[in-house]
Parts: structure tokens; sequence; C-alpha cells
């Protein structure tokens, strides 16, 4: 446990269920942590909507097709950096972090991943899980680095493949650990740390 309430700044792109497990652990008092603001690369996200329900800055930054995606990620660290959070969380971020923003939060950044990496890494980890016939997946929080799912695996939890499921249900069920993950992670953050 921090001896700091640990400063989060939440990034989203879609429905925004990751986020509110957060906010709903931290308002219950679950978590000594301060969800400082949620940047969305989607204007249309709900996961937006979520933040500004619970009375937290809530930013779209969007990225342009066709644009500078190095500009674009320098000018999302800029938004994060004026929140000074100690710790960064993309949950269900869907956009690959630069190096503009790992050169600055690289070390306290994490991700929650669908599946018990280093297996079914990407975007379609619960199809993917279900395809090659396993009968366990599970739920990733590991620190970002430059490459695709590849940081350091921090916490894991097992989920078991049932017989009647198809990638959404297995995803569903895959959240709900993720959800867990991503609020032990928060809750056992030391400011600091590498
Ligand atoms: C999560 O499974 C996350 O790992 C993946 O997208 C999902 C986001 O869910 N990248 P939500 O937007 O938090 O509901």
């Amino acid at each position: 446990m921090a001896n700091v309430t640990v400063k989060v700044v939440v990034l989203v792109s879609g429905t925004g269920t990751l986020l509110q497990s957060l906010i709903d652990a931290v308002e219950a008092g679950d978590v000594d942590a301060d969800v400082v603001a949620v940047v969305s690369d989607q204007e249309s996200a709900p996961a937006l909507t979520r933040a500004r329900r619970h009375g937290i800055e809530a930013i779209a930054h969007p990225w342009a097709k066709g644009t500078d995606r190095a500009i674009w990620d320098a000018q999302l660290a800029d938004i994060v950096a004026a929140f000074e959070p100690h710790l960064v969380a993309s949950a269900g971020f869907m956009k690959l972090l630069g190096e503009n923003f790992l050169s600055r939060f690289g070390g306290t950044t994490i991700n929650t991943h669908p599946s018990l990496l280093p297996s079914f890494p990407g975007m379609r980890a619960a199809r993917d899980a279900l395809a090659a016939g396993v009968k366990v997946t599970g739920a990733t929080v590991f620190l970002v680095d430059e490459g695709i799912d590849t940081g350091r695996i921090l916490y894991q939890s097992a989920v078991e493949v049932l017989d009647d499921d198809d990638a959404d249900k297995l995803h569903e069920r895959i959240k709900t650990a993720e959800r867990e993950l991503l609020v032990r992670a928060v809750r056992e953050w030391e400011p600091g740390e590498a």
C-alpha cells in the first residue's frame, strides 16, 4: 500500500468498464488513489461520459488519420503531464504509445490485457484463445514498453474457457478479472517504483 494517495490518469478508448471499476473502488475507499483525469483518443468514448458523471476531468485527444502520429503522441504526453500523475493506467486504450510518451511515462504506465501474456497479444485475445482451443486463459497487467503487449508482467489471473463460450462471453468474463487486477495494481503501486 502506498503511503501517498496515488494520482492516476486513465487512458481509455471504449466503454470504460475497467475505468468504472477503478472509480468505484476509489469511491468505496478500497484504494488510496485519485483518478485525476481520463483521456481518450475517441471523442465519443462512453468512458469519457463515465468520468464526467463522477466529476473527473475527461479529455478527448483524437488522432486525425494521416497526421503526424509522433506529434499526437507528444501532445498526449503533455496533456497527461499537466496532471502530474504517479501512475498512468491504460484501460481499454486502443492506441500504441510512442517514444515521446514512453520517454516521459515509460516506467509508470501500466496496461491491462485480456489474456495470459505472452500468449495472445493484440486486439483479439479472447477470440484467439478460443481458436487455439486453450482451456485456460486470463488477464494480465503489465508495464507498457515500446512493443505490443510486451512489457514486464506485474499481475496475472487465470480464467477458465467454458464449452459454450464465444469470444464475447469469454471476453466479458476475462474483463471481470482485468478489473480486479487493475484495482490491485493501483492499490499496490508505490510512487517512485521503477
Ligand atoms: C479490455 O478487455 C481491455 O483489456 C481491452 O479492451 C477492453 C476494454 O474494456 N483492450 P472497457 O472499455 O474498459 O469496458
